[in-house]
Order: C-alpha cells, then structure tokens, then sequence
C-alpha cells in the first residue's frame, strides 16, 4: 500500500522529508503555502518554495480563499517542480477559518467546484483535495465535496476522516472514508489515526482507499513507512536520529535555528523511552546542534548500560517493553 507523509505545517522540512523518503514514503509534501504571499512573491514564501528533494515524488500544498486567488497561486507553483500540487480545504486553525479557507471552504459546495475548475485550467500537474467530513456532524458533505471535486477535474482526494469540529480524541470515521470511496471514481487516500502497521491494515480494509497519508505516526518516528512502527531498535533510534542532525546542520547550518527546529523532533524522539524527563528537559535548552549530538549519544549509552536496547512499537503511539 502507498505511504504518503502529510504536509506539516512547521515539520515537513526537507531533512525531515528527505528522512521519511528514504524510509519508504512515495510521495511528501513540503509545509503548507498560503496562496497570497505566493502571488505576492513574498521573499519568506518563495524560500519555503525551493524544490528540495533526493527520492519519491514531491507535493505542495496550498490553502487560500476564493477561485481567483488559488488559481493565480496555482499558475505560480505550476511554473515548478513539484510533481503535484494540493488544495487545503481541512485546515480548522481558527485564523484560518475565520478568513474563509482550509475547512471553511468545505461549507460550499458550488464554490469547491468552481474553485477545482479554475485551479485546473491553471495547471496540468495533478491536481488534489485534501477535505475533512464537513464542517461538523449536522454538515457531512464530503460525498457532494468529493463528486463536485471529481467533476472539476481533481485527480485524487485525502480525507481525514473527522469534521472540523471534531478533534483528536475522536477516532478516525472509517465508515465515512469507505462512503467516500465507494462514491467516487478518482482514487482516495486514506487519513487519520495512522500509527502502526495494523493501522494501515485495518484502514484498507475498511476503506478500500488507494493509499495512506500519515501525519502524527511521523512523528519522531520516521521508520513508520518501513517497519509500520514495529520494534525499534537502539541503534537504529540512534543512527537515524544522527543522520536527521546531520541533515539538519547541512540545511540550517550550525545555527540558533537548526537546533530550536530540532527540538520538538528530539522531544517525539523520545516518547515511549523509559527515564526521559530527564532528557526532555534538556533538550527544551538546547542552544547548539553540537550539543544535540552529545545528548543523544549519552542517553543513548545509558540506556544500553542499563541493558535497555529497543522500543516495542505499539498500535497507537509506543508502549516501552524494558530490556532485550
Ligand atoms: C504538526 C501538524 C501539522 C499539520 N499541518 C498540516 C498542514 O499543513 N496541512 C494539512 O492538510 N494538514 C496538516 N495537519 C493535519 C494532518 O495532516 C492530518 O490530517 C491529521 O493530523 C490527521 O491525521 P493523524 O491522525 O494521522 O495525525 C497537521 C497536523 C499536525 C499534527
């Protein structure tokens, strides 16, 4: 089954992309643009644009408000090299609703026809969705979202299979991903509560989706597209982790910045290791990527000389076995 890596608004890097990649995910998107710094040539935007990329395909994701303005922003990222280019239309972050995109968009269905139809006359590159269910549970509409998508021109749709409203302490609604499915002709990538091998198991077969788009089961756990979150060894933890610094100080350089990114990474890193606190503390001052090594390397050998040498994968998150 095809892993995607979701865009991460404030993760999906290209160290951390690249990592993903060579662990198996076929196709992962750089962080999410806004369409109107693109048409305004905003120079932080245009950074952010930069197609960077060693193995699989590479996507972009946009969110915007209205036709006109996703179109212009589309003709831009056409010009390229993405292999693919994607419209927000799940993002709930409250500023973005409030300006009438991300899940917003959801609340009208003419609109997201009219607006698949203009991106699509701006570009031939495959053209996708990424919805929600609806805006909340009186608001279901992702089957009239989905076909009016298909009949715009869209060539797939991700559904993460929650409304807007709907947060993440409630599970993913399989049953509404399978209706999607069955509804249209264009394939559908399955996403939400992807955290394991039996995850991907179960959704497929509930769904019948096409492939399946991981986002939170990334997390500090770049493995997932290959071992789907099984056991993990020490060092395995530990090389890829020295190779994701590695790619951070290539990137970033030996900046306040490389290692303030790190930071959260090393912090997911860490979950389901037995006496981390104590490391997450530390991380939280890291001021030197240099430094980033050194901690990892010394927790890494008290684990060992505490006979600690793998993680068992659990199905949803880690749960810590102990010792070998
Ligand atoms: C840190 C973070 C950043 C995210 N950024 C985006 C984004 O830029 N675009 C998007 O469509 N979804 C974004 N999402 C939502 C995820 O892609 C995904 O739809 C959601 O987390 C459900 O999948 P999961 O249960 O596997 O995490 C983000 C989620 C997280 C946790």
């Amino acid at each position: 089954m095809p892993l995607v890596l979701a865009p991460l608004a404030g993760v999906s890097d290209f160290p951390f992309r690249a990592l993903c990649a060579e662990q198996g995910a076929c196709l992962t998107y750089i962080e999410m643009l806004a369409a109107q710094p693109i048409i305004r040539g905003d120079r932080r935007t245009r950074d952010m644009m930069a197609v960077k990329r060693e193995k699989g395909a590479l996507g972009v994701q946009l969110t915007g408000c209205d036709e006109g303005e996703i179109a212009a922003a589309v003709a831009r990222l056409d010009a390229y090299d993405y292999d693919t280019i994607d419209i927000n239309m799940g993002c709930p972050v409250r500023k973005v609703v409030a300006n009438g995109c991300g899940s917003a968009l959801l609340r009208d269905v003419t609109g997201v026809y009219r607006i698949v139809c203009a991106a699509r006359r701006a570009t031939q590159k495959p053209l996708s969705l990424k919805i929600r269910l609806g805006w909340d549970r009186s608001e279901l509409n992702y089957v009239q979202v989905g076909i009016a998508a298909q009949e715009a021109g869209a060539d797939w749709i991700t559904v993460h299979g929650r409304t807007r409203t709907e947060n993440y302490s409630k599970r993913v609604d399989l049953a509404a991903i399978a209706a999607l499915k069955a509804a249209l002709c264009i394939p559908v990538i399955g996403n939400g509560d992807l955290f394991s091998s039996a995850d991907f198991t179960h959704m497929q077969a509930q769904t019948r989706v096409d492939a399946l788009m991981i986002s939170r089961g990334a997390l500090g756990n770049p493995w997932i597209f290959r071992t789907g979150a099984a056991n993990l060894s020490l060092d395995m933890w530990l090389r890829g982790i020295e190779a994701h610094l590695h790619r951070q100080q290539q990137e970033y350089g030996n900046t306040l910045r490389a290692v303030v990114c790190m930071r959260k990474h090393l912090l997911w890193y860490l979950k389901g290791w037995p006496q981390a606190r104590e490391w997450k503390q530390k991380v939280t001052t890291l001021d030197r990527i240099g430094l980033a090594f050194d901690l990892v390397r010394e927790y890494a050998g008290r684990l060992q000389t505490a006979g600690v040498s793998w993680r068992r994968g659990g199905a949803h998150g880690y749960d810590f076995s102990g010792r070998a």
